[in-house]
């Protein structure tokens, strides 16, 4: 296979077919000064750029990512004895793709986003309660808009490893990494 993206394309596809639960990632980031985190976030899209997911950008995802553009993410598949390991560059969707994807979400999810300040302090479960039943309020009888808090992340994958148990830890790891000249392949001890 000459694209990993494709490829991680695949893997996707079977993931689904093999496990009854929607495509998620591990998606780290870190600190300008190189500190990380970790988290879990939906995987919404591939095709040849990248790969997205969706947030608000004022969450510790979205500032991290605003001064550190840089994110690496995981995706496993026990059932499969796969794994693939994504790194790459960060960019924040148009608000096109953003307002795209955030038309598809059910309107309490949209609702929940616009109550919802991520990752704040809250100073119990009744504040949020508050803030989804304003949100209601403000939002009653029309279409709930997209946050400009809230959008798209693209990453860029600058190497991409695709990992699959083998018998006696001897599994296979093939690596992509993007070069000039497009994809170079190596494959790497386990
Ligand atoms: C299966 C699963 C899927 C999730 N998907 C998303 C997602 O697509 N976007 C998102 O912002 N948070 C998602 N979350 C919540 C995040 O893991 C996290 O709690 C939240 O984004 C705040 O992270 P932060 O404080 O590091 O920014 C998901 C959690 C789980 C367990």
């Amino acid at each position: 296979m000459d694209d990993p993206l494709q490829l991680l394309s695949t893997w996707l596809d079977e993931g689904r077919a093999a496990v009854p639960y929607q495509d998620s990632m591990t998606l780290a980031t870190a600190t300008r000064d190189g500190r990380p985190s970790a988290r879990v976030v939906l995987l919404r899209g591939i095709d040849e750029h990248g790969i997205t997911f969706f947030t608000n950008r004022t969450s510790r995802k979205g500032e991290e990512v605003r001064h550190n553009p840089h994110a690496a993410a995981v995706v496993h598949w026990w059932e499969l004895g796969r794994q693939v390991r994504i790194e790459g560059s960060v960019e924040e969707t148009s608000d096109d793709e953003s307002r795209a994807y955030w038309e598809t979400r059910p309107r309490g999810s949209q609702l929940a986003a616009w109550a919802s300040h991520q990752s704040q302090p809250l100073s119990g479960r009744n504040e949020l309660d508050r803030r989804v039943a304003e949100m209601t309020e403000r939002f009653a009888g029309a279409d709930v808009p997209l946050p400009p808090f809230w959008g798209g992340y693209r990453i860029t994958p600058t190497a991409i490893e695709f990992w699959t148990h083998r018998d006696d830890r001897l599994h296979d790891r093939i690596r992509y990494v993007r070069g000039p000249d497009g994809w170079r392949e190596e494959r790497l001890a386990p």
